[in-house]
């Protein structure tokens, strides 16, 4: 934990309109003060994310939630009472003076209390909310430590306050509450099953349209994604594959979750955790330290059961192919 002056110098650099990357249990945040309209540019200048993109206000916690949303409805209240400080964002009717550059000009807005222990001290001594999306460029691999923020930005990079490795590891889950059913916009952080069981009924399961549409014209294929192509499939499947690549002299790298019989020669082996959440939150740390020092990914595709909702997510985003 940094000392305390440091915190201080956070919230000044905040109350100047300046950016600080920040530790959540989820990954890493860029944040600037929601309220100020020229700092949350520079959220989009530095990670060259277009501009329409909506961002998610940080706030310390159920206190202010009325701040920044109108109309909440009960289920969101009794969301945020179960699941707040922790890595759920609720999509609700904004305040008039959410600053359109927070919520690309929609009527809406996104907000989350994080349970991280440094982003809450400092939420608390900001008072204000902070926008933040990952600390990552745009459409590159999320960070879960301070040293992938420094390796994202360099030169470039804002006061950093490093909590250590986030223990979660994946991006909080984003449940709109804007409809009369509640919509699922995002796995993460929070199972589904644990929302769903509050709520006492069934989420819709939004895949973000804008996402997918770009995704299948092909124009977006690097979100969450690393540079060299990561291709899923089962073992069997992935051993074929890699004795074909082998012998074309492509440098091969398997990550494995069960242990194979035997691995091409050849081949590097890298093991993966086989619980869920573990997994989660190794995943963004593997694909960066992995990333570019092979010629292929073969990742092993983890359970299609509950637990596995978010992680199955983002490697659907990540990878290039599915073999089978
Ligand atoms: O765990 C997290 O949520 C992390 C940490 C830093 O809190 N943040 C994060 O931010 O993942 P970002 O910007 O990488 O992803 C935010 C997602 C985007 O997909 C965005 O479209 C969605 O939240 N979002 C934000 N505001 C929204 C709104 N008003 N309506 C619909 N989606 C919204
Ligand atoms: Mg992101």
């Amino acid at each position: 934990m940094p000392a305390m002056n440091e915190l201080e110098h956070a919230v000044a650099l905040l109350r100047q309109g300046e950016l600080v990357a920040i530790p959540t249990e989820t990954v890493y945040g860029l944040a600037a003060d929601a309220a100020n309209p020229a700092a949350v540019a520079k959220i989009f200048a530095l990670k060259g994310r277009p501009s329409d993109h909506p961002l998610i206000v940080h706030i310390a916690g159920l206190a202010q939630l009325d701040d920044w949303a109108i109309d909440i409805p009960a289920e969101a209240r009794a969301l945020a009472e179960a699941f707040w400080p922790g890595p759920l964002t609720l999509i609700l009717k904004r305040q008039p003076h959410v600053p359109d550059a927070v919520t690309g000009g929609q009527d809406t807005v996104g907000l989350r209390a994080p349970s991280h222990p440094l982003a809450h001290a400092l939420l608390e001594r900001f008072g204000g909310g902070l926008a933040a999306p990952s600390a990552n460029r745009f459409g590159h691999v999320s960070p879960t430590t301070a040293q992938h923020v420094r390796d994202e930005f360099g030169e470039d990079s804002p006061l950093i306050l490093d909590g250590g490795a986030s223990p979660v590891g994946v991006e909080s889950t984003i449940v709109s509450l804007v409809d009369d059913t509640p919509k699922l916009l995002r796995p993460g952080g929070v199972p589904r099953e644990a929302i769903e069981a509050l709520l006492g009924r069934k989420l819709e399961h939004h895949q973000n349209n804008k996402t997918a549409k770009i995704r299948a014209s092909g124009l977006l294929d690097s979100h969450y994604a690393p540079r060299t192509p990561l291709l899923l499939g089962s073992a069997p499947r992935l051993m074929e594959e890699a004795v074909q690549r082998l012998a074309s002299g492509e440098r091969v790298l398997l990550l494995l979750r069960t242990t194979a019989a035997s691995i091409p020669r050849g081949a590097e082996l890298q093991s993966l955790p086989d619980d869920a959440a573990h997994f989660a939150r190794e995943l963004y740390a593997l694909l960066r330290r992995h990333d570019r020092k092979h010629d292929v990914l073969l990742m092993e595709t983890p359970p299609q059961t509950p637990e596995w909702l978010a992680v199955n997510d983002r490697l659907k985003r990540a990878a290039s192919t599915r073999l089978d």
